[in-house]
């Protein structure tokens, strides 16, 4: 079983270290490693929201909070509807919010899970089994022109012309099935960089179709802004320039809160060393003011 580091933690408990907090909602609870380090550090703690879309890693986490089992409430369901969540948990107001977006490591490291490019697994993607969409439906089904934008708007990758060409003069011949399928079929147009792999642009932009991903951050953070006590806090670590531009947008926009990073916050050499998949991480923190 992998391990998920838990990336900027000390940032984390820095920011939150003046509260008190009896009311914590978790949007990622991934394998619970923040869970516990902000459980740690807060025994003022009574109920912890621990929510996740994937339905595994909530089990996951379950395992790993044992010892705090009596203050954490596990839900599987998107942060999108955070506020439906807190209201079916019979709860108001909170103290503060975190989202670590993205994946957890079982998700990246699982090859069934089809989120990889570098194992072989069926084109899946979803974070959360319960949803229709895959991947390989949106690779085998979906016209050129909507590949083309969904590559070029979410994946930003530069040869999105010729990778939606590629997939579909592909799949004519053959149903693109698996993520090695995929991979086989990138690496004959788009040439990739000294740290991206040829399939990385593509991949993101099929993951975050997939999931919704953009829309879920817009309405999670505005969802949980508005459930915030009087100088409650929200961060949200994010893992790439458009989910970050959405956050500080936000913050920026929103005459609740007041932004408590003008710049994000990035992992310091050291983490980054320890931990390679923090290396592109941004943490923002908000605190409401009315
Ligand atoms: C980077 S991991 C979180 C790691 C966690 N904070 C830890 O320390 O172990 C991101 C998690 O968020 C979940 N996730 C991503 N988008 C979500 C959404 N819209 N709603 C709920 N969970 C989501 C993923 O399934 C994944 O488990």
């Amino acid at each position: 079983m992998s391990t998920h580091k838990p990336v900027l933690q000390k940032e984390i408990l820095e920011f939150l270290q003046d509260t008190k907090i009896e009311v914590f909602v978790d949007g990622t609870l991934g394998m619970g490693g923040h869970a516990k380090g902000i459980l740690k550090a807060h025994p003022e703690i009574t109920t912890y929201i621990g929510l996740d879309q994937d339905e595994e890693m909530v089990m996951t986490a379950k395992k790993e909070l044992t010892e705090f089992q009596d203050k954490v409430r596990f839900v599987h369901g998107n942060f999108a509807h955070i506020e439906e969540h807190l209201d079916e948990q019979g709860i108001s107001f909170i103290d503060g919010a975190l989202l670590d977006i993205g994946l957890s490591s079982p998700q990246i490291d699982v090859g069934a899970r089809g989120f990889s490019f570098s194992k072989e697994g069926p084109l899946d993607m979803r974070m959360d089994r319960e949803n229709r969409l895959t991947a390989e439906e949106v690779v085998n089904k979906f016209p050129e022109k909507k590949l083309g934008e969904i590559f070029r708007d979410l994946g930003e990758e530069p040869r999105w012309r010729a990778a939606a060409k590629a997939i579909i003069q592909a799949r004519e011949k053959k149903r693109i099935k698996t993520t090695l399928d995929l991979v086989n079929i990138l690496k004959t147009v788009v040439r990739g960089k000294k740290h991206l792999h040829p399939a990385t642009l593509v991949f993101q932009a099929l993951r975050i179709y997939v999931n919704d991903e953009l829309k879920a951050l817009q309405r999670g953070v505005t969802g949980a802004i508005g459930r915030l006590r009087d100088k409650g806090l929200i961060g949200v670590i994010s893992f790439h320039r458009l989910e970050d531009r959405i956050v500080k947008q936000i913050f920026k926009g929103d005459k609740r809160i007041k932004a408590l990073t003008k710049k994000p916050v990035v992992p310091t050499s050291s983490e980054v060393r320890d931990n390679p998949r923090s290396r592109s991480s941004k943490l923002r923190f908000a605190r409401r003011e009315v």
